[in-house]
C-alpha cells in the first residue's frame, strides 16, 4: 500500500528499456537530430539515459530525479558503459531546481527527453502530496486555469510547457512519453503562445503493453526544427512511416483530422430548428430509476418494491443501451418529477399520492445530492428536462461510446422515452421527420465530418458542442434533399415534385 501510494504521487511508471530505445531510434531516423546536450529531467532508473548513450554517443547527458534510490540504480546500470563519463546524474526536485542556472551553462542543440510523472493535481491533492509546482502559479486555481484552461491538469502538462519555455530562445527538440490528451493540450497552448515556432509529431504507443496502464498514450515530439509545419502529424505507432492524420486548428477549433475536415468543411454551420440536448440529470439513480416487476409494481436500486402510479414514470434508456443500439425495449423506468426545470413538484401529492409518498420516504437520498444545482430548487428537482423531453421520437447518441452510432428511439409502453445525461439527442413529433433527419445524420458526409472533429480517447468523445457544428441543412443540400428539409423545418405545403423525392427517400430507407 505504502509503495503504491508513493508510486501514485510521483506518477512513477518506469519506462522499459526497449521502449526508450525505440524512442531514440525514432529521433535518429525520422527526425535526424544530433543533440549536443540531452536533459532527462525525471530520469528514474535511467532507461532513457541508457538509450541516449547508445543512440547519441557524442552528446553530454544530464539526468535528474527526486528519487535517490532510482538514481543509484541508474548510475550502477551505466557504470561499465564506455561513455558513462558523458553522463551527470543528480538528485533534484524538478519544481525547486534553478533551471535557468543549469540552462545558462548549456549551448548548442538540446534534446529534452523522458517520461514525466503520470499524475494529476487532483490525484495529488487526494494523496495530500506536495509534489507540485510552486504555489504562486500552480496550486492557485486561477493560475491553473490560466495555464491549462482547466482546474484539473496533469503534472506532465506543466512540465512539458516548462520544457517548451526552455526552447523558446534555443534550438532543440522535446521528446516525451505522455497521455495523448496531454500532448494535445500542450500543442494547443504552445501554438497560442508561440505561433509556428515549434513543429509537432505524435506517435501513439500501447500503454497497456509497456506500462499496464489503460490510457491513450504517445510519444510527443515538439521541435524547433521544421517550424512552419502548422499541423501535428500523428502516426499509428513508433514504427509507422505513414502519417495517419493531421491535427490542427481550423475555424477556431482543434480538429483531429484536418484533411477530412477540409473535405466536408462546407457542412459546418448551425441548426436553428434542431437543437441537440442531453438527457435527464437527477443524481439519485437508486431512487429515481426502477425496474418494472409487473403492472404498477416497481423495484428501485435499493431492492425495495413499491406500487406507483404511471403518471410520473417513463421508460428510460441509458448510455449503455444507446451505445449497444438496444432501443426496442427498456430495462428501467425513471421518475420524471418535473416537465420543465424549476417547476413546482408539490402537485405530485394530488396527482399521484403513492409516488409522492415514495419520494417523501426517500427524502434523505435527495438531500444528499452533492451538486449545487439542486440547492434552493423544489424538492426532488431534476435537470435536463423540457418540452423536448416529451416528444415521441428521438435520435440519440451516447456521449461515452467510442463510435458514431446514432439510434432512432421510438416511444415504448405508449410513452416518450427518457435518456440519461450522458446521452445526446434530438427530438421530433413524428416518426417521418425523425427518420428523415436520421438519414441525414447517418450519411457518409455527416459521419466523416463529425469523425474528423472527434478525439476518440476523450472520456466523453461525442459532445453536443461537436454535434451542433454539423449543419443538417448543409447535409440535406449535399444529398439533394433540401426541399424535404425545408418541408420539415418550415410549415409550407409540400410541392408535387417533392412528393417524388419523398418516395425515393422511402425506397432508400428500405
Ligand atoms: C513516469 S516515471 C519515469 C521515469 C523515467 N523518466 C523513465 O522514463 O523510466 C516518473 C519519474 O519522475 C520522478 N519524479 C516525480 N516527481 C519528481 C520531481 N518533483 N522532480 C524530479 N523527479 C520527479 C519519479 O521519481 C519517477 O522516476
Amino acid at each position: 500500500m505504502v509503495k503504491s501510494l508513493h508510486k501514485r504521487q510521483f506518477g512513477d511508471f518506469q519506462t522499459p528499456d526497449i521502449l526508450a530505445t525505440e524512442v531514440t531510434q525514432v529521433l535518429q531516423v525520422n527526425h535526424k537530430i544530433s543533440p549536443e546536450v540531452v536533459i532527462e529531467p525525471s530520469c528514474g532508473k535511467g532507461a532513457f539515459i541508457r538509450a541516449v548513450l547508445d543512440s547519441f554517443p557524442d552528446s553530454r547527458i544530464i539526468g535528474l530525479d527526486i528519487n535517490k534510490k532510482y538514481l543509484e540504480e541508474a548510475k550502477l546500470s551505466i557504470s561499465n558503459h564506455p561513455l558513462s563519463h558523458h553522463v551527470t546524474l543528480d538528485e533534484s526536485d524538478f519544481f525547486k531546481i534553478n533551471w535557468e542556472a543549469i540552462l545558462s551553462t548549456i549551448s548548442g542543440y538540446i534534446l529534452v527527453i523522458g517520461n514525466p510523472p503520470w499524475v494529476t493535481n487532483s490525484d495529488l491533492s487526494i494523496l495530500d502530496s506536495q509534489n507540485l509546482p510552486p504555489k504562486s502559479n500552480f496550486q492557485n486555481q486561477r493560475g491553473i486555469a490560466a495555464i491549462t484552461g482547466s482546474g484539473n491538469f496533469d503534472i506532465s502538462e506543466w512540465m512539458l510547457l516548462q520544457y517548451v519555455e526552455w526552447l523558446s530562445k534555443r534550438m532543440g527538440t522535446i521528446a516525451v512519453l505522455c497521455k495523448y490528451s496531454v500532448a494535445r493540450k500542450v500543442m494547443y497552448q504552445v501554438k497560442n503562445k508561440f505561433g509556428s515556432r515549434f513543429s509537432f509529431h505524435i506517435y501513439l504507443i500501447d500503454a497497456k503493453l509497456y506500462f499496464q496502464a489503460s490510457v491513450e498514450a504517445c510519444l510527443c515530439v515538439i521541435s524547433t526544427d521544421y517550424p512552419d509545419n502548422c499541423d501535428c502529424k500523428v502516426y499509428q505507432n513508433l514504427k509507422s512511416r505513414e502519417v495517419s492524420y493531421l491535427i490542427g486548428e481550423r475555424d477556431g477549433l482543434i480538429i483531429r483530422d484536418t484533411k477530412k475536415y477540409e473535405e466536408w468543411r462546407h457542412l459546418l454551420g448551425h441548426n436553428f430548428q434542431y437543437i441537440w440536448r442531453s438527457g435527464i440529470k437527477h443524481d439519485c439513480s437508486k431512487v429515481m430509476e426502477l425496474e418494472r416487476i409487473h403492472d404498477n409494481l416497481f423495484m428501485n436500486g435499493l431492492q425495495e418494491k413499491y406500487c406507483l402510479e404511471m403518471d410520473y414514470l417513463y421508460p428510460l434508456l441509458k448510455s449503455s443501451d444507446i451505445g449497444k443500439g438496444a432501443t426496442e425495449n427498456c430495462r428501467k423506468f425513471v421518475l420524471v418529477t418535473q416537465k420543465s426545470v424549476g417547476e413546482d413538484t408539490s402537485i405530485i401529492e394530488n396527482v399521484a399520492p403513492k409516488t409522492w409518498q415514495y419520494l417523501l420516504e426517500h427524502d434523505e437520498y435527495f438531500k444528499h445530492r452533492k451538486s449545487i444545482i439542486y440547492k434552493n430548487k423544489p424538492a426532488y428537482s431534476i435537470f435536463g428536462i423540457g418540452s423536448y423531453s416529451f416528444k415521441k421520437w428521438k435520435i440519440a447518441i451516447s456521449g461515452l461510446y467510442k463510435q458514431l452510432k446514432f439510434c432512432l428511439v421510438k416511444p415504448l409502453h405508449g410513452k416518450s422515452v427518457m435518456l440519461d445525461d450522458t446521452v445526446n439527442f434530438l427530438s421530433f413529433d413524428t416518426e417521418e421527420e425523425a427518420k428523415f433527419i436520421f438519414q441525414l445524420l447517418t450519411s457518409t458526409p455527416a459521419m466523416e465530418f463529425l469523425d474528423s472533429m472527434i478525439f476518440w480517447d476523450e472520456k466523453r468523445p461525442i459532445t453536443i458542442d461537436i454535434l451542433k457544428r454539423l449543419s443538417l441543412q448543409a447535409v440535406a443540400k449535399e444529398l439533394g434533399f433540401l426541399k424535404t428539409y425545408f418541408y420539415w423545418t418550415k410549415t409550407v405545403q409540400i410541392p408535387v415534385d417533392l412528393q417524388k423525392q419523398k418516395v425515393t427517400l422511402a425506397k432508400l430507407k428500405n
